[in-house]
């Protein structure tokens, strides 16, 4: 059995509508997912949402529903997010789901009979907003509680931990080893600097179920369920788990009778890529390693760490209304602006900043005035001169081009989308300049000029054709409507079909439309 490419989102919780940064990081995983399959591999693309939790719970409460339809409702409008993003996601697991709660409970259950998880007494302060325990080192100079913590109590209780202090040094070594683990480098560091800092306590991962009854309960004591963060982590393994993987059912073989068709059977883990945003690095590069060691499975491959998205300089806030609603970007723009945009302004990594002037800016230079026009003007050309009939093979750009294909292959193996993103617009500067520098149009008025003007259409409806086969990750929508407008069947989601003088001469060409009509954004 093949393992195949297997790439993961965080998991979202689901209380409240997805906004930028939700969707930012669904595209570059959607991107990479796709650039994979295009260089010719086989990829299982999972995202999701995580709706066990104090949060999840306030939240419902707060809208009067029971927990269960309050999260049923909100899947469905997240399931829809997904679609209308074009999101190629095999699954969409949610943690609310029986699937789920088996796997939690079957590495529960192995951690505790080897002795990793114990029950002990904890005295301390606790913050009902975070649902976390506070230290001293959390409080103001002056002695007070950050707002941010909301209501702060000091709390004793028994609880369920894990013995994760005991993992340390094996996990500073493995990330030692592994340079490639964490992406980029300077997160790399921020968890080596965490680990070198001080030694690692155990994690509490349950709560008693009188202060919270919204989890999935600890499957040697009733009265607990189990830490959101323990629960959601687990998802990762959960689809494999569901899909008949053989190294998960080798360490956890109790769930063998719980897969629904073992015929099947699909090789997913370990996982190759875990795209999650800054925040939440400590979890997956700290906590999860160590959860998956203690279980006997291996370790994801690498951990894809994005930066935050903020709005005109300033943060993304509902309370302050400072928000970018990205259906109302798509709804305005179309998918494919968004994306477009959302990739080409921030590389994975730093923090970005939104700005709807740069937006309009971006979309009218690169997307309307560069490859709109490119697209529309090179049809067009061949159909006013030509007859819509592609002319004999000439190989001028085939250069430009295979050194585009060649960087958008690499930069897509290694997530290096905005370069990618600039590989291709490269070529699309390339094809303009063509047109320029050779003017069909004055060629098109001498007779003598025919061979040459032949040659110039070539080269520009063959560079068309590469360029929708490049776009594919990015922008599907675009790259299936260039490939539509060229008279191609099928759809261009193989990079193989990059190579030049794919264009067939005597192959009539469809009718050209504005991939990008040109717009003034609509003032509030
Ligand atoms: N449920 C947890 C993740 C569990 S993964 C096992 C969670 N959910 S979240 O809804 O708060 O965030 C989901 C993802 O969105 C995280 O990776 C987070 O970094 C990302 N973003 C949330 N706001 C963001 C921006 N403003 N900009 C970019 N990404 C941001 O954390």
């Amino acid at each position: 059995m093949n393992k195949r490419f297997y790439i993961t989102t965080a998991i979202d919780y689901v209380n409240g509508a997805p906004h930028l940064g939700h969707a930012y990081e669904k595209v570059i995983a959607d991107v990479i997912a796709r650039g994979q399959r295009a260089l010719g591999h086989e990829a299982f693309f999972l995202t999701g949402l995580d709706e066990h939790g104090q949060k999840v719970q306030q939240a419902a409460q707060a809208e009067g529903k029971p927990t269960q339809a309050y999260v049923d409702e909100l899947a469905a409008v997240w399931k829809t997010f997904a679609h209308t993003l074009q999101l190629s996601n095999n699954d969409f697991i949610r943690t609310t789901e029986p699937r789920h709660k088996q796997v939690v409970a079957a590495l529960l259950t192995k951690l505790h009979a080897q002795g990793d998880i114990y029950k002990a007494e904890y005295r301390g302060w606790y913050s009902w907003r975070q649902e976390t325990f506070l230290t001293h080192k959390d409080r103001n100079p002056d002695g007070s509680w950050d707002p941010i913590y909301g209501e702060v109590r000091e709390l004793v209780e028994e609880n369920w931990y894990f013995k994760m202090g005991q993992y340390q040094q094996w996990l500073l070594e493995h990330i030692e080893a592994n340079p490639d683990f964490v992406y980029p480098d300077y997160r790399r560091n921020e968890v080596l600097g965490f680990l070198k800092k001080e030694p690692l306590a155990d994690l509490c991962i349950s709560r008693p179920r009188e202060r919270l009854n919204w989890g999935i309960p600890m499957p040697f004591d009733p009265d607990y369920v189990n830490y959101v963060w323990f629960d959601a982590l687990t998802n990762y393994i959960t689809v494999p788990a569901s899909q008949g993987d053989p190294a998960i059912l080798a360490a956890l073989p109790d769930l063998q009778s719980q897969i629904s068709n073992p015929t099947s059977q699909i090789s997913l883990w370990p996982a190759d890529i875990h795209v999650i945003g800054k925040d939440i690095l400590k979890f997956h590069a700290v906590y999860w390693p160590i959860m998956l060691h203690a279980g006997g499975l291996p370790l994801p491959r690498q951990i894809v760490v994005h930066g935050w998205w903020q709005k005109e300089g300033a943060k993304i806030s509902k309370t302050t209304g400072n928000i970018v609603d990205p259906i109302a970007v798509i709804n305005e723009w179309g998918l494919d602006a968004f994306r477009f945009y959302v990739l080409r302004e921030l590389d994975i990594g730093p923090d970005g900043n939104w700005t709807d002037s740069g937006f309009a800016a971006r979309y009218t230079a690169e997307l309307a005035n560069g490859l709109g026009n490119l697209v529309n003007r090179s049809l067009s050309m061949l159909h006013r001169y030509r007859q819509g009939v592609v002319p004999e093979r000439s190989t001028e750009l085939a250069g430009d081009a295979a050194t585009a294909v060649d960087r958008v292959r690499r930069q897509l193996a290694t997530c290096e989308l905005q370069a990618a993103v600039q590989s291709v617009w490269t070529l699309v500067a390339r094809a303009n300049q063509y047109v320029d520098h050779t003017a069909p149009f004055k060629l098109a008025k001498d007779p003598a000029q025919a061979g040459r003007l032949d040659a110039v259409l070539y080269n520009l409806v063959e560079t068309c054709r590469i360029l929708a086969v490049l776009l594919w990750p990015f922008l599907p929508t675009t790259a299936g409507r260039i490939y539509e407008q060229l008279g191609c069947t099928g759809v261009p989601d193989q990079l193989a079909l990059a190579d030049w003088g794919g264009a067939q001469p005597g192959h009539t060409l469809g009718k050209p439309e504005p991939l990008f009509p040109r717009k003034e954004p609509s003032r509030p």
